[in-house]
């Protein structure tokens, strides 16, 4: 590395037993300084352990930044607060993918260019036929994703830059229809085209909520807030699912399978699943007054259920997105004339109780982005199966932001974590016969 990517004067000194090692630190430009241990087995013989990958940095990146102790979510530099008040979602993908804000012209191409490859080719609806039509939608969607591969070959070759610009448009072009063609498959309606005249959350409100027999009016203020949504949700540096993309990609699989592995691992309960999981916990408590009990299962270290939608491996303050994503759910009830929405009242109840809670200070246990999602969600009509689904519809560009830098990184390498192996030492085979 040279100056410019992170070399300091400083280093560490790693000392087992009578031997010492210097092990140099790398600065970033803001954040904690990384020990560079890369070298660490070749010198020592040893390896290092961090399952969970606490402290480990393993890569380098010059996309989003979070300084979870203050709160603070920066895309190339840029506060979330800035972005979701004033850009719209492709703005941002743009911001993501080349690392600057667009001009207005390059602003006006990069549109024209994602709005152009906004439909699937045909056969991929008959694809999605051979579905059940109770499948979940994000089964379908990891499946659809990964299938591009077989639809797009023209974009598969990542070793040419063309290519991968290609398969980045392509993706966030593509995204939307598959997750509308998910949705729409699911309540078993016809697949709506996309319409190029809308701009992207339009569009995708367009896709899941018309019918062909009826004139579809978009509401401005619920589209814009399914943008603000695509913006909170783009970028959320070295989380597993975009790790699990990186790792994928470090082998030079194709951006559309890798997709599909960050997709995959998105719909986990502990990642994209949370805010479904949030709103179904909501569900359960039921009604405000059995707010305690549940907040005294939560504290209970014998019973596995904790606080849906609270919590953050990084977060340890309040995360930013929550206080967007909670102003953007009063907008959104606001429009949708709900007054009394029970679920927000227990939301906003057990958000004021938990704040307060010993347990929940102590371990510095905020509401995050999931916490209020869900109820917005619901409120501009999608199920809760759809939650993860739309997550991961606003994250393809983070996950193909942070696959190009990884595949455009000339000291990439595939990605092979270590293990402390404690499994049984090497021992002789028994025949069946002889074993008791
Ligand atoms: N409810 C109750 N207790 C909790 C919660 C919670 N939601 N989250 C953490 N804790 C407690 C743990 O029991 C632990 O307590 P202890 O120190 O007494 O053992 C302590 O807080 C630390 O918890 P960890 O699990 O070590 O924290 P970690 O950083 O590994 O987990 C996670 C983060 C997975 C998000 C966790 O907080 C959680 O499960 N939250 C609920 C699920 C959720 O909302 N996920 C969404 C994440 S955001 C996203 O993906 C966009």
């Amino acid at each position: 590395m040279d100056a410019s990517n992170g070399t300091s004067a400083k280093s560490a000194t790693l000392t087992i037993g009578d031997e010492s090692w210097e092990l140099p630190i790398l600065n970033g430009t803001i954040g904690p300084d990384v020990i560079d241990i890369g070298k660490l087995y070749a010198q020592t013989g040893k390896f290092t352990y961090d399952p969970g990958f606490t402290s480990t940095a393993a890569c380098e990146s010059q996309i989003t930044y979070i300084d979870g102790d203050e709160g603070i979510l920066l895309y190339r530099g840029y506060p979330i607060e800035q972005l979701a008040e004033t850009g719209d979602f492709l703005e941002t993908c743009y911001l993501l993918l080349y690392g600057e804000l667009p001009t207005a012209a390059q602003k006006a191409d990069f549109d024209y260019r994602v709005t152009r490859h906004t439909m699937v080719h045909e056969q991929m609806s008959r694809f999605f036929h051979g579905f059940r039509r109770d499948a979940h939608p994000m089964s379908v969607l990891v499946a659809s994703v990964g299938a591009l591969s077989a639809f797009y070959h023209d974009s598969t070759d990542i070793s040419d830059p063309q290519q991968r610009m290609i398969a980045s448009i392509r993706m966030i072009a593509k995204i939307p229809t598959l997750a509308a063609m998910a949705y729409k498959y699911s309540i078993g309606q016809p697949f709506v085209y996309p319409k190029n005249d809308l701009d992207y959350a339009s569009n995708f409100l367009r896709m899941c909520f018309s019918v062909p027999c009826e004139e579809y009016k978009v509401n401005p203020i619920l589209s814009r807030a399914i943008d603000r949504i695509f913006i909170l949700h783009a970028d959320h540096e070295q989380n597993a699912s975009t790790s699990t993309v990186r790792l994928a990609g470090s082998s030079g699989a194709n951006p559309f399978a890798c997709i599909a592995a960050g997709i995959a691992c998105l719909w986990g309960p502990a990642h994209g699943g949370a805010n479904e999981a949030a709103l179904k916990m909501l569900g359960e408590i039921g009604s405000v007054d059995r707010i305690p009990e549940f907040i005294k299962r939560a504290k209970d270290k014998n019973d596995p259920f904790r606080l849906m939608g609270f919590g953050h491996r990084v977060y340890k303050n309040y995360d930013p997105r929550a206080k967007i994503m909670q102003r953007t759910c009063h907008e959104v009830l606001g429009e949708l004339g709900i007054q009394d929405d029970p679920l927000l009242d227990i939301a906003v109840e057990l958000e004021r109780i938990a704040l307060q809670d010993e347990y929940f200070v102590e371990r510095k246990l905020y509401p995050n982005i999931d916490f209020y999602s869900g109820i917005t969600l619901r409120a501009l009509g999608f199920p809760t199966s759809m939650f993860t689904v739309l997550f991961a519809l606003a994250r393809t560009v983070g996950w193909i932001g942070q696959w190009k830098e990884m595949i455009e990184d000339p000291g990439q390498r595939i990605g092979r974590p270590r293990q402390l192996y404690t499994g049984d030492v090497a021992r002789d085979y028994v025949p069946i016969a002889r074993r008791k």
